[in-house]
């Protein structure tokens, strides 16, 4: 696929008069079956399971004219901010190959997200995806192509994994498994077509357990899994997952979704715990909102389950037809373990959008 890629990159002179700007939405992803550990360049260690969400998401404009010298400026909500640009910077630099054009314009980068800076809410997935959509848009408007989302799925992970499921609506597959057809690691893929109704619709309640930064990072984190010795055994249980998920999936079996959702969300912690060195990144109140979430699970038979991504906060999935009933036990119950009573009430989505 590379050498695809390579081959249809523009390499020819910018006219001088090329400017313009486009801009792009795109979402942030919650993981089902994680993707914990990688490999080569930016390669899963196992196929991973996602919904795209709705609310939290990176908006992204990107102003751009003919240059002698590649020239990169990045604002983040209203402010210049050369820490959060040189992750993008460095994602350019590494990929010029691809996007040899970058070499004769200028970039002004604006980002801003749609969901509190402060909810410690991981942002790589849709700022990154979010960038790399524009510079699709741009590579676009010299060639003249229609705008190819496996492209940007490709490109999106190379820049964060995760963001390469952040593409496609509803809900998305990254990682080869012999359980989809087409799927693959470099690229995700969409699993739209693939899902029962319930799923289309799902809520993710995510409930800010902490607002920190996290101690350590998920680069890190995927690191550690190279020296752990439980990861032979959780890289055949993902596969495991994988193929049971998409089972349940298709035919909207909830008690298995809810089965495999929590074991995964427990495995990914689990493992950081069994690393070397260890981490911890749950909070003792990340603890209490799981006991009453299983609690009310066992009372009412609501199909309420959570997940966990690498921090303290839970996602509270569930059907859109019960947010009434859940609403109010979040509000009765879960919001006194959050910070400052936080929550975003959010739902699976249609991808990203062009803004301009
Ligand atoms: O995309 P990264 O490198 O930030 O890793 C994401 C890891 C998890 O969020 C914990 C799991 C996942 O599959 O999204």
């Amino acid at each position: 696929m590379e050498q695809i890629w390579l081959d249809e990159a523009f390499k020819g002179e910018i006219p001088n008069d090329f400017q313009g700007k486009v801009g792009w939405q795109s979402p942030s992803n919650i993981a089902l079956v994680k993707y914990w550990g990688k490999r080569g360049k930016q390669l899963p260690q196992n196929p991973s399971i996602s919904f795209t969400l709705s609310e939290c998401c990176t908006e992204t404009f990107v102003q751009y004219e003919k240059a002698d010298l590649f020239g990169f400026k990045f604002f983040f909500e209203g402010q210049e901010n050369p820490a959060f640009g040189a992750k993008i910077e460095k994602f350019l630099l590494d990929n010029q190959a691809f996007f040899p054009f970058i070499n004769q314009l200028n970039l002004k980068v604006e980002s801003r997200n749609t969901f509190p800076h402060s909810s410690g809410i991981a942002s790589s997935a849709s700022s990154m995806s979010a960038f790399v959509m524009c510079l699709l848009g741009i590579e676009n408007q010299l060639v003249g192509k229609q705008f190819d989302f496996q492209k940007a799925s490709y490109f999106s992970r190379l820049a964060s994994g995760s963001a390469a499921r952040s593409v496609y609506p509803k809900m998305a597959l990254w990682g080869a498994t012999d359980c989809y057809k087409g799927s693959s690691d470099e690229h995700a893929v969409s699993l739209e077509n693939d899902i029962h109704p319930v799923f289309k619709t799902f809520r993710d309640s995510i409930l800010i357990v902490s607002g920190e930064a996290k101690s350590v990072s998920s680069r890190a984190g995927h690191g550690l899994m190279e020296g752990n010795p439980y990861a032979p055994a959780r890289y055949a249980q993902a596969n495991e997952n994988i193929k049971n998920l998409l089972l349940a999936l298709k035919s909207g079996d909830l008690d298995t979704f809810i089965n495999i959702t929590e074991s995964e969300a427990l495995q990914l912690h689990a493992l950081m715990m069994c690393s070397n060195p260890s981490f911890i990144l749950m909070k003792p109140n990340t603890l209490r909102i799981i006991e009453e979430v299983r609690n009310f699970r066992n009372e009412t038979h609501i199909p309420l389950c959570f997940t966990l991504d690498a921090g303290p906060n839970v996602h509270l999935l569930y059907p859109d037809h019960l947010a009434d009933r859940v609403g109010d036990f979040i509000k009765d119950v879960l919001l006194y373990y959050c910070v400052e009573n936080q929550f975003i009430a959010d739902y699976v989505g249609n991808g990203p959008k062009r803004l301009l």
